[in-house]
């Protein structure tokens, strides 16, 4: 196939320094002034589609819950009980790996509050303390000052979004003004009317910032990812976002190929929407700094990034999927299956440059031209982290 190669530059401008991404202090620094004020996606709408329902998060090493109260409302809430700090929700020990999401948390048959299995504090799904057993004569005691601590949250197309740092007087962007410039992509699928069907969680031994790097540029897939050639060819990315924090942009499928599966074919169904050259496109967009968002002819793949250290990264990746005959979802295994090599072969080369530049000196060579997003990339990073250093 001979596809039409966009033509890019990378100016000849460097790759970023690697203490960006190999100094615990600089982690410290996003830490304090960058994470908190950003928006991290942590699950779905669909997830907790009935009143009371909820799902479990952890976003920055910060455990979390999510419920929809009885007015359809979304809020999202630590995941601690104000009497003496039980987790209300459980997660796994470890607090890594795979956490059992859309677990639900202790809670009456009717689902309309939150109990805590120690001692049986009672919040409502607003959060807050309507029962607190044995609590009324205790001096100084007043309900409406033991509230679950609440966590930012705002949706957009049917993602939901949280902020840990974001208390009520800390200004931020909104999430929308953030992401409005995608609505034109995704509107016309339907992506709010996606489910989440499959979860593969990772912990990676790398820099949030390599990963970025890695999911923008398509220069190493023939080497890295053999399984991609047949099906999209790695020059033919367009950047048709390139100024930050949303960069990316759609690549062709092969004419040979339907999807980004496993076997090429379609594995979910397709919305009615799409039709023509959208039918032939895979979508590929990162939105620092925690969310990647892939879109297919036939499923959705977000990648959700939370950064633990300097070196080390949790990746959620879900697997959305309309249902097919207005109930059930499709199998989609051939995604999942696909995505889930790529990915391990994608962090294998992240954990390796991490090992590599952190050891003695090193300095990055110019970008290849195919590596032109990744100079946006830098430049929006260093930008945001430059009033800080
Ligand atoms: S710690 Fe939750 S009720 Fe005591
Ligand atoms: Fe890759």
């Amino acid at each position: 196939m001979n596809a039409k190669q966009p033509v890019r530059s990378s100016g000849g401008i460097t790759g970023l320094p690697p203490r960006y991404c190999s100094d615990p202090t600089i982690f410290d620094l996003e830490q304090k002034h960058l994470f908190p004020s950003q928006w991290f996606p942590i699950g779905y709408e669909s997830d907790i589609a009935g009143n009371g329902e909820h799902f479990s998060f952890q976003l920055l090493g910060l455990d979390g819950f999510c419920v929809r109260d009885d007015h359809d409302q979304l809020h999202c809430f630590r995941n601690v009980c104000r009497h003496r700090g039980t987790q209300l929700c459980p997660v796994n020990s470890s607090g890594l790996g795979t956490v059992p999401e859309g677990e639900p948390c202790s809670d009456n048959p009717t689902k309309s509050s939150i109990v805590c299995d120690y001692h049986g504090w009672k919040y409502g799904l607003d959060g807050r303390l309507i029962a607190a057993p044995h609590m009324d004569n205790t001096p100084g005691f007043n309900r409406a000052d033991f509230s679950l601590y609440p966590i930012r949250c705002a949706k957009w197309q049917g993602i939901i979004f949280a902020q840990v740092g974001g208390g009520q007087d800390n200004p931020t962007d909104s999430l929308t003004e953030i992401l409005h410039p995608l609505n034109r992509i995704v509107e016309p699928r339907g992506l709010d009317q996606f489910q989440r069907k499959k979860t593969i969680s990772y912990v990676i031994q790398a820099n949030w910032k390599l990963l970025f790097q890695n999911f923008n540029e398509c220069y190493h897939c023939p080497s890295v990812h053999p399984q991609l050639t047949p099906l999209t060819d790695y020059r033919d990315a367009e950047n048709e976002f390139d100024t930050g924090p949303i960069l990316g942009g759609p690549m062709r499928i092969r004419d040979d190929a339907d999807s980004v599966t496993r076997d090429g074919d379609y594995c979910g169904p397709i919305p009615d929407s799409l039709v023509g050259e959208e039918l032939k496109k895979a979508h590929y967009y990162t939105v620092s700094p925690g969310f990647f968002l892939s879109l297919f002819p036939d499923y959705v793949m977000v990648h959700r990034l939370s950064p633990l250290a300097f070196n080390q990264t949790k990746i959620d990746c879900d697997f959305l999927f309309l249902p097919a005959s207005g109930l059930s979802l499709p199998t989609g295994a051939t995604a999942w299956e696909f995505w889930d090599q790529t990915n391990l072969q994608d962090w294998e080369m992240c954990e390796r440059v991490q090992r590599g530049i952190s050891q003695g000196n090193f300095s990055p060579s110019p970008y290849s031209p195919l590596e032109s997003l990744l100079v946006k990339f830098d430049q929006h990073y260093r930008q945001q982290i430059a009033r800080f250093e």
